[in-house]
């Protein structure tokens, strides 16, 4: 690891000049100036990790190289010099934002231990920023793609949400992204730099899930062999993911809500209480009101999770995400090339999609996988996508499926899906006869053939 880098700024020679034989000796790499005006455009220039200044200067004070560095470097750790002021500057200068203050004269084991500390923070503070980069950089709001009006919404609760340290819930039906928007609460949450642990409350059996949620006492049952820490503990100091909560049994819903209510958790088999902060996040797919009706969830722990609800709209609420959501995957499992022909596009941004986003990956990925030429045509799509029952004339697409959509799209899909239940209709009175068609239609022969394979009508 490179030296640590030290500026040291004091209009007295001597006073750098011991400042640097102590720290030089110590492994950091020094520099100085008596010039004030210099020591900035060191500052600008050198970037150092740590700055000691004087504090009364002739040409410019120290308050003011503060304000300055603070400026430059938010992060830049500074001690004050301080001769004949008094205490009460040395104070203002640490409220100022200065990290500490050396009173002249000072000893030795004074500077080094300043220094020390001052860069220990520096260091910790680097680490928890670029940790925290790097989590907002996998699961923060960029990963999360749309631009409808609702998913915008849901999204501008949601960033505030994360900011607070409130329980959320969030639903939604499968597929929809909860398990993405969970983490981006996390990732910009003031826990970012805990743990975040997932729990999924659907795939252990009730008893297992007891003890790996609580943990267990060494000898708490046969097979207990050691003690251990449970998932819940685990998360100290982070975000508790309780993912698919709607399964959560009733028979451990009251110790649950008794180890959120005290902050306190206790081992199955187990007597001690052990201290908890850990933030809840839940998500489930089911009508959890239903259940309240229905004795299935006990209201007490529902209001527990349930500070914030975010509910997360259907694809099909917001067709006008699909194209996004398409291109961006397609670049994905393509490496950046390909597109659609608009007659894919089409039947992707018309199809209802039940399995929501990821059932929206999954037919992408297959289309690339099918495809043979760069662009992804009707033929590589299921055919779900393309033999769905057409819209009747008599029944036009409901404008509330159209929120999300630009005007243009709007219009598109409004056509397409005119044009595709005026051909299959007339057909069928026709009997499948395309020239008949054709002549009641008042078009050609191709154009009707067009519309078929445009639609996937067969
Ligand atoms: N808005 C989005 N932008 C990009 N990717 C998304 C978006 N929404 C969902 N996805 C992706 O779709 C897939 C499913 O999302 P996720 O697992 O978060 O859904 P879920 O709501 O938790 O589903 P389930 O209820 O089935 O557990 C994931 O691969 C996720 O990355
Ligand atoms: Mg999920």
């Amino acid at each position: 690891m490179a030296a640590d880098r030290i500026l040291i700024v004091d209009d007295e020679p001597e006073m750098i000049e011991n400042c640097r034989r102590v720290l030089a000796s110590t492994g950091y790499q020094c520099f100085s100036t008596t010039d004030s005006r210099e020591a900035l455009r060191m500052l600008e220039r050198d970037r150092p990790d740590l700055l000691l200044t004087d504090l009364r200067m002739p040409e410019m004070d120290g308050m003011e190289i503060l304000r300055q560095a603070r400026e430059t470097d938010p992060h830049l750790p500074v001690i004050m010099l301080t001769g004949h002021a008094t205490v009460e500057t040395a104070v203002a200068a640490v409220k100022a934002g200065a990290f500490d203050y050396l009173s002249k004269p000072f000893s030795i084991d004074q500077l080094q231990l300043t220094v020390a500390r001052a860069l220990t923070k520096r260091r910790l503070e680097q680490e928890n920023l670029n940790l925290r980069e790097q989590l907002q950089g996998t699961y923060g709001f960029e990963n999360i793609l749309g631009r409808s009006l609702v998913l915008q919404q849901v999204l501008e609760l949601v960033r505030k949400a994360a900011r607070s340290d409130a329980n959320v819930l969030i639903l939604g039906e499968s597929g929809t992204g909860k398990e993405l928007i969970a983490r981006a609460i996390h990732a910009n949450s003031p826990r970012c730099s805990g743990p975040f642990v997932p729990v999924d409350c659907a795939s252990l059996p009730e008893t297992l899930l007891e003890s790996e949620l609580f943990g267990h006492e060494k000898g708490a049952f046969t097979g207990a062999a050691t003690t251990k820490r449970g998932l819940i503990e685990t998360a100290h100091g982070g975000t508790l993911f309780l993912d698919e909560l709607g399964e959560f049994p009733m028979s451990l819903q009251a110790k649950l809500l008794r180890t959120l209510q005290e902050r306190q958790i206790r081992h199955v088999g187990g007597t001690r209480q052990i201290d908890l902060d850990v933030r809840v996040v839940s998500a489930t797919n089911r009508d959890l009101r239903l259940q309240l009706a229905n004795g299935q969830f006990r209201e007490d722990l529902y209001y527990r999770v349930n500070v914030i609800d975010v509910a997360v709209p259907p694809l099909r609420e917001r067709s006008g995400d699909v194209e996004l959501l398409a291109t961006t995957f397609l670049r994905k499992f393509r490496g950046g090339r390909g597109g659609f022909e608009p007659e894919a596009m089409m039947a992707l941004v018309s199809y209802q999609w039940p399995g929501n986003v990821r059932e929206l990956q999954n037919v992408v990925e297959r289309a690339c996988a099918l495809a043979e030429g760069e662009r992804i045509t009707l033929a590589e799509l299921p055919s779900r996508l393309w033999s769905s029952p057409a819209p009747t004339l008599a029944h036009p697409p409901e404008t509330e499926t159209s929120t999300g959509l630009t005007l243009k799209e709007a219009k598109g899909r409004w056509i397409g899906q005119l044009e595709a239940a005026y051909v299959s209709e007339l057909l069928k009175r026709e009997s499948g006869n395309v020239s008949e068609a054709a002549r009641k239609a008042g078009v050609d022969r191709k154009t009707i053939h067009r519309l078929l394979n445009k639609h996937g009508l067969r």
